[in-house]
């Protein structure tokens, strides 16, 4: 029963045909941009390794934000670098730090911009660990406690979506039970559920500051080499209330979204991560791949694996080229 009778090229013959047989679509519906911003005035600065992404204070920022409102691009997800790192943290639940600073900005202003705000520690510890040090190791359950304080005053400011990305044990029920004590029972949690220690976070670091003054985060994100690890994980923030789970890295982890996929029925994320667009924008600038076409068949391997959302530095090129 296979050839002659069988020919798959008949169904690639041209554009119009291979267009109605394609089975993965990739949309603007399905990204969310990454944003920096800092504390402080005039600030634009660009990432050095990662080119076309800055970090912005806030004066600075409209440009940016009309950009993706005009491209339709439906959420944002706020990282913050904050004027004053502390042992614990502690700028990530004051209703001044910069990240409710710029919750209340966005919100006032392009109040249709679903808003997310990345939940940790690291980018505002002078350690920075993603908690509280206790013995060399970060404490899971004294973050836990900070970390409930950080979403009300996440949640108090306007954020639209909360995403833990600390790897702390019990986080999801933590966020649960503290939102819903505060009556902010609509505000979903998209938790990191499957966050590797990876080394593909290098320039996420140098741009947000948050490089581990020692050691590295192997006591609590997973190891690389582990794949039902990630179903345990999955299975477990669920059960604690995440709506969203999130793999990341994405590329080297497209194995894990797949299984993700197939054994749950909630919404699956893939975190196309800072060195995963540094690696194509660096061969692109050196003229050994064809950047474009890349992006688009590496995001859309992601949406093929079994991603809903991509979260990606690549966004505001792929909305334009899509149109
Ligand atoms: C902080 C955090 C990291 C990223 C998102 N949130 C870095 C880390 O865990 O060290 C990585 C994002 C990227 O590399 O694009 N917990
Ligand atoms: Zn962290």
């Amino acid at each position: 029963m296979g050839f002659p009778i069988h020919r798959p090229r008949r169904l690639r013959k041209n554009e119009n045909i291979r267009r109605l047989v394609r089975e993965t679509v990739l949309t603007v519906d399905d990204l969310i941009y990454p944003l920096f911003i800092e504390d402080g005035k005039d600030i634009k600065v660009e990432i050095s390794s990662m080119p076309g992404i800055y970090r912005y204070s806030l004066d600075q920022i409209d440009e940016e934000l009309k950009e993706v409102v005009d491209l339709n691009i439906p959420a944002v997800l706020l990282f913050g670098i904050p004027s004053h790192k502390d042992e614990v943290g502690s700028d990530t639940w004051s209703d001044e730090g910069i990240i409710q600073k710029a919750i209340k900005y966005i919100k006032d202003k392009y109040p249709d911009l679903y808003v997310i705000t990345d939940v940790c520690f690291c980018e505002y510890t002078e350690h920075g660990h993603c908690g509280v040090l206790c013995c060399g190791d970060v404490d899971n359950d004294v973050t836990l406690e900070n970390t409930k304080k950080q979403v009300i005053s996440h949640a108090k400011a306007g954020a639209d979506m909360v995403a833990p990305s600390g790897m702390m044990d019990g986080v999801v029920k933590a966020i649960r039970e503290a939102l819903d004590g505060e009556g902010f029972t609509n505000i979903p949690i998209m938790s990191y559920s499957a966050k590797y220690a990876s080394s593909y976070y290098g320039p996420f670091r140098e741009a947000a500051e948050s490089t581990p003054a020692f050691g590295d985060r192997r006591s609590y994100q997973m190891d690389p080499a582990n794949r039902r690890e990630a179903l345990r994980e999955v299975e477990l923030d669920i059960e604690e209330g995440a709506d969203i789970v999130m793999v990341k890295p994405a590329l080297s982890y497209l194995d894990i979204i797949s299984d993700i996929r197939q054994n749950f029925n909630v919404p699956v994320a893939a975190y196309n991560v800072s060195g995963e667009y540094s690696m194509v924008k660096a061969a692109g600038k050196m003229g050994w791949i064809d950047e474009k076409k890349v992006i688009f068949e590496t995001l859309t391997s992601m949406k093929r694996a079994g991603a809903d959302i991509i979260i990606t530095y690549h966004a505001k090129e792929v909305a334009k080229e899509i149109g």
